[in-house]
């Protein structure tokens, strides 16, 4: 993403638009994600200066709620399932493994933005455990030592 100042006018307009307290800061922050692919501190910034709400109180909002998220999301989403089953048959060994292989921790993006990892409480699909998907894409019953050849999979694209 550019470093550039960014034009960040628009949050004044929704603050004008939903000028409800904690609601208001709900959509409000909705809206900035879903226009940026994340809540980034400076606009989390400018959200506290036009509506008042410290930027603290933000944080605190917005950290409740796993929906939103504070860097931009990767290119490609890697979801690792933590469910019952899929923790049962070695999913925080895969998610460790992940880690290590890519660098970060989970909720975190590669430094060239090609893979985020999130947890997921549940993929629907616990007969397959342990699993992770990519961008929506299933991996049943995934091993520790597959892992580098599918994220290899997707290092081109
Ligand atoms: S617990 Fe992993 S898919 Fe349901």
């Amino acid at each position: 993403m550019s470093t550039a100042t960014k034009d960040l006018s628009y949050i004044e307009e929704l603050v004008a638009q939903y000028p409800e307290h904690k609601g208001g800061t709900l959509t409000i922050m909705q809206k900035i994600q879903e226009r940026e692919g994340c809540l980034s501190p400076e606009a989390l910034d400018e959200l506290a200066r036009c509506s008042g709400v410290s930027v603290n109180e933000l944080y605190g909002v917005a950290t409740f709620y796993s929906f939103y998220k504070f860097s931009p999301p990767g290119k490609h989403t890697i979801q690792v399932c933590l469910g019952t089953a899929c923790h049962v048959r070695g999913g925080a060994k895969i998610l460790a493994e992940l880690e290590r292989l890519l660098g970060i921790k989970v909720g975190e993006v590669t430094a060239d933005g090609k893979f985020g990892l999130v947890r997921i409480a549940c993929l629907g699909c616990c007969a397959l455990e342990p699993v992770i998907a990519i961008d929506g894409k299933f991996y049943p019953r995934v091993s520790v030592r597959q892992l580098p050849s599918i994220l290899a999979a997707y290092q081109d694209q």
